[in-house]
């Protein structure tokens, strides 16, 4: 099987690495890639929402099959464009259509999915330009802090959480009248705060059967105990050790099972992964939110513990018969460790020359943004690479890839020294 995979981060590395080790793959094509997808696979330069080109591109290769990193391309209608043309309509597409992309693209959509569903989640009213007083009455109902979602795509910064009443409604106010987040925010959901821990399970189906992949958690913020600006991902962990199977089997049986089923009786036949972000509440899951795609990093720590072959998988998934196939997990916990540039999520700059990879050990580094000039890798983008790391426990995997961390070298390199920290807690060794 020739395969394609669109994007150009840590995740899509991830993929590649994995479907590179598949004997059932003969060629692996990256859009636009990085200089680590480049040592697995073959990169070619053309951006993930060019459809177009990813059209002439498919033909030209021959390709089998095509597997979708980040959401955009979903969001905007990859797979429809795939159905809809008569060259491309048999390449299966892993990632949803239009319909299921909704999930991500519509934070409004997601909420009256799981109101209708019984999926539980925070209760919550959506508000645009004509109702918006009746947001501020809404707001006033709520107990602070108050939690306000921009209902599209706003690169992961559309959620406020204020404290303050008036803040709280002077925000809808600049999300709906002043356009805060562009169009993304002309439709607002308010919605109950969740109190908990949070982690993510990630969920691969076929529109029928699905398999659960390992838990993780992630660390959002720049700055170490979780303070300053969120960013895309600083690190992550998996299995997360609160994550007993109890727990598991009550997200299966409350989130994943109506999830799947509610697709089906909606009629959105979806091919690709689910995210679903939760609040772990006393043991009880809730909702935060549903992304139709892997996270990034929780994929650097989620795919080095899948044993089983991922194209075996994702063939499921295409012909629908993902229920016989072998789904085997390592036990062992796998932790990643995000090197960033100085200044990310803020300005940064790039093309800082990374240096001393050879000297990496017992960790996987996953590109993200990176890229190749005169022969050297240089930073590409405020996530540079992921350095992932196998252990008996959180401990041990953490180590290894500090350890690494430290000794990969470019100019003003950040990363959190507190990745894990948090969970070592819950585990007994
Ligand atoms: P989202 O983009 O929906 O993942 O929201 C970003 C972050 O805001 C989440 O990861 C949570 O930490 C937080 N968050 C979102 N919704 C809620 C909620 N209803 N209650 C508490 N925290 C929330
Ligand atoms: N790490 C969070 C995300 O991929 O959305």
């Amino acid at each position: 099987m020739k395969v394609l995979i669109l994007g150009s981060g840590g995740r899509e590395h991830a993929f590649a690495w994995k479907l590179s080790q598949s004997p059932k793959v003969t060629k692996l094509y990256i859009a636009p890639g990085n200089a680590g997808t480049e040592t697995v696979g073959t990169n070619v330069n053309i951006s993930a929402t060019d459809f177009e080109s990813i059209k002439t591109l498919v033909l030209e290769k021959s390709i089998d099959m095509v597997v979708v990193g980040p959401e955009d391309p979903l969001v905007k209608g990859i797979h429809d464009y795939f159905l809809a043309d008569l060259q491309l309509k048999k390449i299966p597409v892993i990632g949803p259509q239009k319909s299921g992309a909704q999930l991500e693209g519509s934070k409004e959509f997601s909420k009256k999915f799981m109101e209708k569903h019984n999926i539980p989640t925070a209760k919550y009213k959506s508000f645009s330009k004509e109702n918006i007083t009746d947001g501020y009455r809404f707001l006033e109902s709520l107990k602070p802090p108050y939690v306000l979602k921009a209902d599209g795509l706003a690169a992961g910064k559309g959620v406020l959480i204020l404290n303050d009443l008036n803040e709280a409604k002077n925000e809808l106010s600049m999300m709906i009248e002043n356009q805060k987040f562009g169009t993304a925010s002309s439709t607002v959901v308010v919605e109950e705060f969740l109190t908990g821990i949070e982690l993510s399970v990630f969920v691969l189906t076929d529109g029928k059967s699905y398999k659960i992949l390992p838990s993780a958690k992630d660390y959002k913020r720049i700055g170490e105990g979780d303070t300053g600006l969120n960013t895309g991902g600083m690190g992550a962990v998996s299995p997360v050790p609160f994550a007993t199977d109890e727990f598991i089997k009550k997200v299966e049986d409350r989130i994943v099972v109506p999830t799947i089923n509610g697709l089906i009786k909606d009629g959105i036949d979806y091919k690709g992964f689910i995210f679903i972000g939760l609040m772990n509440d006393g043991g009880n899951p809730f909702v935060i939110e549903y992304n139709v795609r892997m996270g990034d990093p929780e994929t650097e720590v989620v795919i080095p513990r899948i044993k089983s072959d991922l194209m075996n998988l994702f063939e499921g998934v295409a012909n629908q018969n993902l229920h016989e196939k072998s789904f085997e997990v390592d036990a062992r916990t796998a932790t990643t460790v995000m090197l960033v540039s100085g200044g990310y999520p803020e300005d940064y700059e790039k093309g800082k020359k990374i240096t001393h990879l050879d000297l990496v050990k017992d960790s996987i580094v996953f590109h993200a943004g990176t890229t190749k000039k005169d022969n050297e890798i240089i930073t590409n983008g405020g996530r540079v690479m992921a350095i992932t790391s196998l252990g008996e426990n959180i401990k041990q995997a953490v180590s290894q890839s500090f350890l690494n961390a430290e000794c990969i070298k470019y100019d003003k390199k950040y990363y959190r020294k507190d990745i894990g920290i948090d969970l070592l807690s819950f585990t007994k060794n």
